[in-house]
């Protein structure tokens, strides 16, 4: 029998872009009508270093997901070779900072503070893996002889297997995989290894990117991959293992941010989140996995409680509009103008 209506606990997103002011008005909606909790990326203009920051940061959250009251934001500080090691874990203890977010310097958009080399971030990191607080790593290595390609596969080798010799306890999540190398390394890794996986990278690989003329709009980092990596992230996704979560990594950037010349990385997800992933666990016939990626694995690594709402999605075909927003706030979203086979019931 065909099943046409699913209900899952309250999914998370456990990785997102909400960006600040008028595009922080018009894209936490989106994410706050479908998940209990979202990691807040904190890649703003400057980053969000402090806590201060970040109680400021969550409070312009709250502003503009309103509607959504239950929507809980949680904060990340973004680790700079400098930042100061006392407000970050005392943010921690005050229940501010949820986890810390590094980006190799570079790597990617508003990465430009990131941490040059990890080892310089060695003390703060040996005091989060006091706390147990996570570490999300932006997985990329980036350099001049590096292929975009293989930025992700040379973090395992370069920085991960190192850190995690080092460091051994510390709980990291190995942020957006793309590769079948990352869906292995963090298989054989211990409990205190995790992946997030965006609903994009389960859908397209590079050609879907290039053939056919360039498409701005799938262009995000990192990069998608060729087709046998995305086979392994849906293997990986659909399998239900604890290690293996939600994170869109909606990255909401203008049209002509994307439609240019030298365009922004980043996919805009989030208005059809949840129904983008229920296509992917369809297609797979692994419907019956969606609920341990969406709504519990996530908590689980965090130590969190599982959310105790519930939504529910039916399938009914659903057309994604063309664009989000007006004038030179528009976004294009991922899929826009084609059919979604779920729909998400709101209440
Ligand atoms: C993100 C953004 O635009 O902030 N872009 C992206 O392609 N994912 C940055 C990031 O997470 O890499
Ligand atoms: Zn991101």
């Amino acid at each position: 029998m065909t099943v046409e209506s699913i209900t899952l606990i309250k999914p998370d997103d456990w990785h997102v872009h909400l960006r600040d002011g008028d595009m922080l008005k018009q894209v936490a909606p989106y994410t706050a009508r479908q998940f209990g909790r979202a990691i807040i990326m904190p890649n703003l203009v400057p980053p969000v270093t402090t806590t201060a920051m970040a109680v400021d940061y969550r409070q312009r959250i709250l502003a503009a997901a309103q509607d959504y009251p239950d929507f809980q934001p949680l904060m990340t500080a973004y680790l700079t070779d400098d930042i100061d090691d006392k407000d970050l874990i005392n943010g921690h203890q005050q229940g501010v900072f949820t986890a810390a977010k590094l980006y190799p310097a570079g790597a990617t958009t508003n990465s430009s503070h990131g941490v040059t080399d990890i080892k310089r971030v060695y003390p703060v990191l040996e005091a989060m893996q006091k706390q147990g607080m996570p570490l999300l790593v932006h997985g990329e290595v980036v350099g001049d002889d590096i292929d975009v390609f293989d930025r992700e596969a040379r973090f395992i080798d370069d920085v991960m297997q190192p850190l995690l010799k080092d460091i051994p306890e510390l709980k990291v999540v190995f942020e957006h995989i793309t590769t079948k190398d990352a869906t292995e390394f963090v298989m054989s890794a211990g409990d205190n290894i995790a992946a997030t996986i965006t609903a994009h990278h389960l859908q397209i690989n590079r050609n879907d990117m290039l053939v056919g003329g360039i498409k701005p709009h799938l262009y995000c980092l990192p990069v998608a991959k060729r087709e046998q990596h995305r086979q392994a992230l849906r293997q990986a996704a659909t399998s239900g293992h604890k290690k293996f979560f939600l994170g869109t990594d909606t990255a909401p950037h203008a049209i002509n941010a994307k439609e240019s010349a030298c365009g922004c990385a980043g996919i805009f997800t989030a208005p059809h989140a949840i129904e983008h992933y229920a296509q992917v666990f369809d297609e797979e016939n692994a419907l019956d996995k969606l609920e341990a990626f969406a709504s519990i694995n996530g908590p689980n690594f965090y130590s969190l409680p599982i959310n105790e709402s519930s939504i529910s999605l039916v399938k009914k075909s659903q057309q994604v509009p063309e664009k989000f927003g007006k004038s030179d706030l528009a976004i294009v979203p991922f899929r826009a103008g084609e059919n979604l086979a779920w729909q998400l019931k709101t209440v």
